[in-house]
């Protein structure tokens, strides 16, 4: 939902010449000799929720990770912030991104030896040098946000699979950032959990906090995105507010795709577990 930050439709936004938070432009990549996206234009505004949604194998990952700079484009820009993350020079710089940028995805990667309070304070104190009492401070309240203020002192193979995912959540909000992308955060959950997921969620996007979405959840996308794109082979068919690609689609492929998706409620569906992707990017999980 559009916070009080930008009151303004995209397209108005734009006119107003406000920048968008994260702004792609002719976004290409390929791995060895295959094209994976094939000219990715996106913009994402302050205070905005915007999903990606599209076949298996589409390019939506690869969409995050070119924004967190984990990937490098070979053709395009990639701005977050006024920073250009496609030119990004040292590995200081892309730190100093990754601090700004959360990042949630299906494996929560928590540390297993730590506990949940621990798991939420190690990268503020760490990385940002915060005191640790008002880290842990900062750590109840945001357990108190994701509705596990009991399990601070749970270690995360004493939760399950959503309380850890919302604990996850509540370790990238610990970092403060600016956006956090959320890639298919409930794909690996029981069914009965992932309604528990999706209302953190919604409360972040409710108070404002600017989040793109990669999601199977056509419901929740159309109830919480300000502004949906639909990807297929590495390109963007279509984008536009989430009622209006819903409910009227444009593109003949949307429509395809759209009616071969369960819409199902948000608790009674979830998309079959995928491959841990994420793995590789473990030690980003900050
Ligand atoms: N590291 C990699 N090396 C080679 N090919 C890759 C790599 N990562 C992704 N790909 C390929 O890039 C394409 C896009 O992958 P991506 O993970 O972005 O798709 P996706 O839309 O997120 O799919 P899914 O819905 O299954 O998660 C796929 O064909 C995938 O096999
Ligand atoms: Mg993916």
């Amino acid at each position: 939902m559009l916070s009080a930050d930008v009151s303004l439709a995209p397209a108005a936004a734009a006119a107003a010449g406000v920048r968008p938070l994260v702004r792609l432009r002719d976004v290409h990549l390929s791995f060895g000799s295959t094209p994976v996206l094939k000219g990715i234009d996106l913009d994402v505004f302050r205070g905005q929720a915007v999903s990606i949604i599209g076949p298996s194998g589409s390019g939506k990952s690869t969409i995050l990770r070119c924004i967190t700079g984990l990937l490098r484009p070979q053709h395009g820009e990639i701005e977050v912030d006024g920073t250009r993350v496609d030119q990004l020079a040292s590995e200081r710089d892309e730190i100093e991104l990754r601090k700004r940028v959360g990042f949630v995805f299906q494996q929560y990667n928590l540390f297993p030896h730590l506990s949940v309070l621990d798991n939420l304070i190690v990268a503020p104190v760490r990385i940002l040098g915060r005191d640790k009492a008002d880290a842990t401070r900062t750590a109840y309240d945001l357990l108190k946000k994701v509705r596990l203020e009991n399990k601070a002192h749970a270690y995360p193979g004493e939760l399950s699979g959503g309380q850890q995912q919302r604990v996850a959540i509540a370790r990238a909000l610990a970092m403060q950032p600016d956006l956090i992308l959320f890639d298919e955060v409930t794909s690996a959950l029981d069914p009965e959990t992932v309604g528990e997921v999706l209302t953190v969620i919604r409360d972040l996007v409710r108070d404002g906090m600017t989040c793109v979405l990669v999601t199977h959840e056509m419901r929740f996308a159309e109830e919480v995105s300000d502004a949906v794109y639909f990807t297929d082979a590495g390109v963007i068919v279509e984008h536009g507010p989430a009622n209006a690609l819903f409910r009227a689609p444009v593109s003949p492929r949307t429509r395809e795709f759209l009616a071969h998706t369960p819409s199902a409620p948000e608790t009674a569906h979830a998309a079959p577990p995928r491959a841990p992707l994420a793995l590789d990017l473990r030690h980003f999980a900050i």
